[in-house]
């Protein structure tokens, strides 16, 4: 054998061993649509061994006992959680600082020459975010089913959850600006480094501009979305298949777009998650722009917010599905009124008694 053959075959070797070494060990497929439509995803085996890892669920203290006095008249500022016995409530406290604060411990969210205090932001935002944490377990059952969220579904251990997102500030149009970008075409991260628009959220995710984009009707005048509009929807499901870690064909048979008939039942159930992720911001993390601290706020004064990724992570189902909430019912829906305390909270009702 000649040398120059000998370098060919080192070369066919070494790049055969290069393309193999793209993928170890090669990726699994699994088929979830019908044949020939290309519904298909594919899963590498060692990210979905770090995706198990990463969402192994943190041991859950025993029940407590629900006998004895409770939170509301045993605590002086108890406000939503005051139906729970203490034990029961003192075992959330220490759930709750185990999932938001584990490092900062009580007092990240209290004086601990006071507990009852409310000068702490982060109480008065916690305090929020127990009754949001009720609000998606009781009324977005079309979303989370029986598997609902907890704290730890988006904080994981930190005060601030890994994902969230603000307003993109607007480009700056100065005389020497190089051209109006649009809002895209800066290869972010939010959109998989595509060129699509950077912030497919502000429009989807706090307003309610139309997704849909496609013509309903065979005569093109009949449709008045542009490309460019589409190129919005793009954005917003490239953030969807990055969030859940899937491919379009997760939520969409390709032959259509649109038809909700042949599209997989994955799509209705992302539908009622856009809806929800809007509720939550609008409700909840945009009325508490003014009890953030400014370090907290986004390039524009706004709150903090959240998507799909919030909660994923990149699992299709947080926590791959796994549930919580089964050992914090407490967390499922907001507290009966206690009739008690409405008496004593209304003073004509007193006055009548
Ligand atoms: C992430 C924030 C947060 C952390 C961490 C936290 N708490 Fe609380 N705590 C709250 C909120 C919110 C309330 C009020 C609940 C309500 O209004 O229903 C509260 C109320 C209380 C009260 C009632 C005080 C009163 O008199 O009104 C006690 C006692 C308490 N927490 C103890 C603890 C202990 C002990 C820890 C640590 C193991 C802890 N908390 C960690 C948010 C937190
Ligand atoms: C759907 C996701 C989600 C859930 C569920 C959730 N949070 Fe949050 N939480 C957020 C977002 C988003 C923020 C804003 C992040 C920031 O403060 O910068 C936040 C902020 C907070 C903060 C303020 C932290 C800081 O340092 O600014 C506290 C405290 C907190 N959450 C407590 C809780 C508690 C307690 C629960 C459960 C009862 C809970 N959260 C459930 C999304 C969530
Ligand atoms: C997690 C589910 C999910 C994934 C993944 C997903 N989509 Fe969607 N898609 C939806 C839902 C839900 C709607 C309808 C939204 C609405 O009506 O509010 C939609 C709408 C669309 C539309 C508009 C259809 C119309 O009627 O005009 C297009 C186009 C589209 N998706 C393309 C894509 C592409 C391309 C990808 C991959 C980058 C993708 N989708 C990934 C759920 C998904
Ligand atoms: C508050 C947390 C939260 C947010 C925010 C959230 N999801 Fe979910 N999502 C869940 C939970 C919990 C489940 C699991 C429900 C179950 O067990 O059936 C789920 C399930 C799903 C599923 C069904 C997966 C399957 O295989 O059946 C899809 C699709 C989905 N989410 C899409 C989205 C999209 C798209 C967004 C953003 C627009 C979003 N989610 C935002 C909590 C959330």
């Amino acid at each position: 054998m000649n040398y120059s053959k000998l370098l060919l075959r080192v070369l066919a070797l070494g790049s055969i061993a290069l393309l193999s070494a793209c993928e170890r060990p090669s990726p699994t497929s699994v088929q979830h649509g019908y044949r020939g439509t290309g519904m298909v995803q594919v899963f590498n085996d060692r990210a979905l061994e770090q995706r198990t890892l990463a969402n192994e669920l943190p041991i859950a203290l025993p029940a407590a006992s629900s006998e004895g006095p409770t939170a509301g008249k045993t605590y002086q500022n108890v406000q939503v959680l005051g139906n729970l016995s203490v034990a029961q409530f003192n075992r959330l406290m220490v759930s709750i600082t185990s999932w938001v604060a584990p490092e900062q411990g009580c007092t990240y969210c209290h004086n601990p020459a006071n507990f009852a205090a409310d000068e702490k932001y982060t109480k008065v935002v916690a305090r929020r975010m127990v009754q949001m944490t009720q609000h998606v377990n009781a009324d977005w059952k079309p979303h989370v089913a029986e598997t609902g969220v907890t704290c730890y579904t988006c904080h994981r251990g930190q005060p601030v959850p890994e994902k969230i997102w603000f307003k993109e500030e607007p480009q700056n149009l100065r005389a020497d600006f190089i051209g109006d970008r649009a809002g895209q075409n800066i290869a972010a991260a939010s959109v998989g480094s595509a060129s699509l628009p950077s912030d497919p959220f502000t429009p989807y995710l706090l307003g309610s501009l139309d997704i849909r984009v496609n013509g309903t009707k065979a005569l093109p005048g009949e449709n008045r979305h542009s490309i460019k509009q589409a190129e919005w929807t793009y954005s917003l499901m490239t953030h969807m298949s990055l969030s859940l870690g899937v491919n379009c064909t997760y939520c969409h048979n390709t032959q259509s777009f649109s038809s909700w008939n042949n599209n997989p039942p994955q799509r209705a159930t992302a539908w009622h998650g856009i809806r929800m992720a809007r509720d939550l911001n609008l409700d909840y993390l945009e009325p508490l722009t003014a009890t953030f601290p400014t370090e907290r706020l986004g390039p524009t004064g706004d709150a903090p917010k959240v998507n799909c990724a919030t909660c994923h992570q990149g699992a299709y189902k947080p926590l791959n599905g796994q549930s919580m909430l089964k050992d914090f019912p407490e967390l499922a829906k907001p507290a009966e009124a206690d009739p008690a305390k409405l008496v004593e909270d209304q003073p004509s009702a007193k006055k009548k008694g």
